[in-house]
């Protein structure tokens, strides 16, 4: 069994949903920051984000945001973004990678929606999107630990359940980054016993 070998990869991304958070800049317009970090806990969701990012010094000014989640077939609009800041000027360590793009929507030619509850909008291509405030924000090795209420989920109708209020998860697919590669989820292989929307038969 112990034929592993010790390796010191650069990155950690070991598969997780990618999100697009929508927040509020200074003056008004919305920022897009595409992210990995993400993971829920009951109505919070943490998300990890690199301090010198605009995302983060946005959420540290205002605390609303947007956690929009895209689907497999946005993979190539979430890349359009990737090399992207709305930093101006663009921190040092991202220079001749990165530019400076004051209009994200505009970038990856999605369209903004009002939230209801949070200033910065929806993105109305998603197909999930969590209005949300941050309500703790911690640093830790140059990263930010915020912790998310989520105050209201918008969903796509073909993904509800039918009479409820339940996301289908044989419709709902999310974009997986894993190690920096795009993928989306393979076959169902089954379900947990406290799964609320397992088909009855008739
Ligand atoms: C799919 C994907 C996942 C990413 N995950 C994270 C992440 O979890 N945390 C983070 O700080 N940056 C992550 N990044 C990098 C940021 O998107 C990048 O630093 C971007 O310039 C931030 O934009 P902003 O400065 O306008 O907020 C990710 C990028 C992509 C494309």
């Amino acid at each position: 069994m112990d034929d592993h070998v010790a390796i010191t990869p650069s990155i950690l991304y070991f598969g997780t949903p990618v999100v697009l958070l929508t927040t509020e800049n200074a003056d008004g317009t919305p920022n897009i920051t595409p992210m990995s970090s993400a993971w829920a806990l009951g109505e919070v969701v943490v998300l990890g984000l690199a301090r010198t990012g605009h995302g983060a010094r946005n959420l540290t000014e205002r605390p609303d945001l947007v956690i929009n989640l895209p689907g497999p077939d946005q993979w190539a609009a979430v890349e359009r973004l990737a090399p992207l800041t709305g930093a101006n000027p663009v921190p040092e360590h991202k220079r001749g990678r990165f530019r400076y793009e004051p209009d994200k929507f505009a970038a990856a030619g999605w369209t903004g929606v009002p939230a209801e509850v949070v200033r910065p909008p929806r993105i109305g291509e998603c197909p999930l999107q969590l209005e949300a405030r941050a309500a703790e924000i911690r640093e830790r090795a140059g990263f930010l630990v915020i912790e998310a209420d989520v105050l209201r989920v918008h969903c796509a109708p073909d993904l509800v359940v039918p009479g409820t209020q339940h996301v289908d998860p044989a419709k709902w697919s999310p974009l997986i980054y894993n190690f920096r590669h795009y993928f989306g989820l393979g076959a169902q292989l089954g379900h947990s016993f406290r799964s609320e929307t397992v088909p009855t038969r008739a």
